[in-house]
């Protein structure tokens, strides 16, 4: 390779890296599996290291330098007080070996001990303890500061308010414990069993959705799925000595104190010990209730660990060695591309069935046109298909020597399947669309929608009799299900007079469903049940809802209604603003559908009837508008000061003059974290 062809191609993978980072860390939906994001960073970091010059060349801002960033729009930042590192990793025993080597070479001792840990797959989070209690959860954001998740975390029941006295070590004065939050397989399998119910899409992996799911902007969302919290690492600690003198000392301390740690970590003399514990490990974790994707392995001295030292993202003291996904080789039958509600183009590979991780796989996802060309799947292939613990499986390379000659690629269409319409792209965007409207498999699928559990829930009007009345061409938009005529379903065969009495009696009961589940069905992009609860919830009717503007939503940069920021405001604000959306609420209305409206919560019933709150100083994540609505809403009072009968004072940061009253009267001082937590119960 030469100079020029390498900084083309170290330019090239520095734009995929920071993609595939941006898709992982902030937005949770990753694209491509570790492995395949892992080899493109180490062809990245080898050629940096190769030709440096053209490296140079290309500037000094590159992935291999930086840990990741998760940080999100609506969270404040808060600096980290000793920065958070990230690891390196590799696939390879040889590879553990010469980690190994190194380090020795580097202390001049080759009796170097271990801890080996497993690696959970989640988030890195970083919780701090003030003389033992707890102040604030930050993610590890760019490893210099976070996003304050303080009030999502707080939902995790296992997070101690306040560290236990300890046998094993004093509660230290300030403490920065590193960890991470997961999802076990058990929740993550009750929340897609509960999509499935309500048709909406399954997540992909229980760590996008705990990492998802730490960054809700509503507190009572986070609390509906159960996150779980694992400590095992050190940050600032004051005094230093109260983290104890070796990493098994301090797992041993974090326990002592009340804290979630690893259920079991190997403390090894050696490469050799740790390689086999390591091996122990890969046996265990398939009975873990957590997804595992490693193991990690640290000098066990904390003095060795200081000589050692760190690079400027990954301390060289620890190295993840982590474990490869189950594979296996099978034939790629067909390529089918469905067509979703939105008109959406997936391929997915239909597969000669094969045992992966325990269960039979037939189908894989395969993303979009743009990643079978690069993979260069063709129909007829033995492909190399990878499951990793709960995540679909993917399609990840082909064998090429088992290769049919003069098997032709895969031709994407360039026409709709459903109704041969050209299909776009938009701009920005990988996904090819059906752009026409009219599209009947469309129409099936906003129709089976808008009938499905998740929303108006339509007894009667399942997958298989939207597709009858579509076909029939008696329904070819929402509002036409409640023009279905006696006379035509009974066309449909004998003895379908008990069915068709029951499913018109069905569609009439309907009409008055609450307002959130039309809301819901509408198919709003990006506005799942959460969103649509809190617009019919401010809007209190389908017509006011879709002459909803901007400033209903936002004002400045600040969000006016909890749980709907900026990209939804625009979504919904486009949906309204195309007149076929607007004709379909106007359609609705005149069908005779009349929502039932979100009632006012009635006196004396919500979590905060009969309580007075006030508020003062700057909350960390809500406006002051936002926290007085969402207590009126919850049944309290806000007032402008203090006295006796006050029974919280909410205080945010530069609290003045009101949280001194409050002190002086003994009233009640909480945060916006424990406002909100006592909101949840709503
Ligand atoms: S130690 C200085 N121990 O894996 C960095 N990390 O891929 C020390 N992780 O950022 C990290 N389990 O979020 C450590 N037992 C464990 C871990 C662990 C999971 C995560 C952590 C880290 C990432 C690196």
């Amino acid at each position: 390779m030469t100079s020029s062809e390498a900084q083309k191609r170290i330019s090239a993978l520095r734009s995929e890296v920071a993609h595939h980072d941006e898709r992982y860390y902030r937005s949770a939906r990753p694209e491509i599996g570790d492995r395949d994001y892992d080899r493109l960073k180490r062809e990245l970091a080898d050629l940096e290291l190769k030709f440096p010059g053209a490296a140079r060349a290309e500037g000094t801002d590159t992935p291999t330098a930086r840990v990741g960033d998760d940080r999100a729009e609506g969270f404040r930042t808060v600096r980290h007080r000793l920065a958070m590192q990230s690891l390196d990793n590799t696939y390879s025993e040889a590879e553990l070996r010469e980690f190994h080597a190194r380090l020795a070479r580097l202390l001049g001792r080759e009796d170097l001990s271990y801890v080996v840990e497993p690696k959970l797959d989640g988030l890195a989070v970083s919780l701090t303890y003030e003389k033992g209690r707890f102040v604030g959860a930050v993610t590890r954001g760019n490893g210099v500061e976070g996003d304050d998740v303080t009030a999502n975390a707080l939902t995790i029941r296992s997070l101690p308010r306040e560290l236990k006295r300890s046998a094993q070590g004093p509660v230290p004065d300030l403490i920065e414990i590193r960890g991470e939050i997961y999802m076990t397989f058990a929740e993550f399998q009750r929340i897609n069993a509960a999509r499935d119910e309500e048709g909406e899409e399954r997540y992909a992996n229980p760590r996008n959705l705990a990492a998802g799911t730490i960054k809700l902007l509503d507190p009572r969302e986070v609390g509906l799925r159960s996150l779980a919290l694992v400590l095992y690492g050190l940050g600032a600690c004051e005094p230093a000595k109260a983290g104890g003198e070796n990493q098994s000392g301090y797992q041993a301390r974090l326990r002592g104190w009340g804290l979630p740690t690893v259920d079991k970590f190997w403390t090894a003399r050696g490469i050799d010990e740790a390689w086999a514990a390591i091996g122990e490990l890969d046996r265990l974790r398939k009975g873990f209730p957590y997804a595992t994707d490693g193991a990690v392995v640290k000098l066990d001295s904390f003095a060795l660990q200081r000589e050692a030292g760190s690079t400027s993202k990954a301390p060289r003291w620890a190295m993840a060695y982590k474990f490869a996904a189950e594979r296996a080789e099978t034939r790629l039958l067909t390529i089918a591309v469905q067509v979703g509600r939105t008109g959406v183009l997936t391929p997915v590979a239909e597969l000669e069935p094969v045992i992966l991780a325990g269960t039979t796989v037939a189908r894989a996802t395969l993303h979009n046109r743009d990643e079978i060309a690069r993979k260069d799947i063709r129909v007829g292939d033995y492909v190399l298909v990878e499951k990793a613990g709960e995540v679909i499986p993917a399609v990840v390379s082909v064998n090429l020597a088992r290769r049919t000659p003069g098997c032709a690629p895969f031709v994407f269409p360039d026409r709709c399947p459903s109704c041969g319409t050209a299909v776009v792209q938009a701009q920005g965007e990988v996904a090819l669309r059906c752009p026409n409207y009219d599209c009947p498999v469309q129409v099936r699928r906003r129709v089976q929608h808008f009938a499905s559990r998740a929303c108006v829930d339509i007894d009667g009007l399942g997958e298989a009799m939207v597709d009858v009345v579509v076909e029939k061409g008696w329904v070819r938009g929402v509002a036409d299900i409640y023009r279905l005529k006696r006379d035509d379903l009974l066309s449909l065969g004998k003895s379908v007079e008990k069915s068709t009495d029951n499913l018109l009696a069905a569609i009439e009961a309907g009409k008055k469903a609450d307002l959130w589940r039309f809301v819901h069905g509408l198919g709003i992009p990006h506005v799942g049940t959460a969103a649509a609860k809190d617009l019919a919830a401010r809007f209190g009717s389908l017509e006011a809802l879709s002459q909803s503007r901007h400033a209903d939503y936002i004002e400045g940069k600040e969000s006016r209604i909890a749980g709907i920021g900026e990209t939804m405001a625009e979504a919904i604000i486009d949906h309204f603003n195309q007149p076929r959306n607007r004709t379909l609420v106007r359609d609705l209305v005149r069908a005779g559908v009349s929502p039932r409206a979100p009632a006012a919560l009635a006196p004396g019933t919500g979590p905060l009837s009969g309580k007075t709150l006030v508020l003062t100083g700057t909350l960390p994540t809500k406006s002051r508008e936002d926290a007085s609505a969402m207590i009126e809403a919850a049944g309290g009072k806000v007032a402008s000061s203090v006295s006796k009968k006050t029974s919280f004072v909410v205080a945010g940061s530069d609290a003045g003059s009101k949280l001194d009253k409050a002190k002086a009267l003994g009233v009640a001082v909480i945060g916006e974290a424990e406002l909100l937590l006592m909101l949840k119960d709503r």
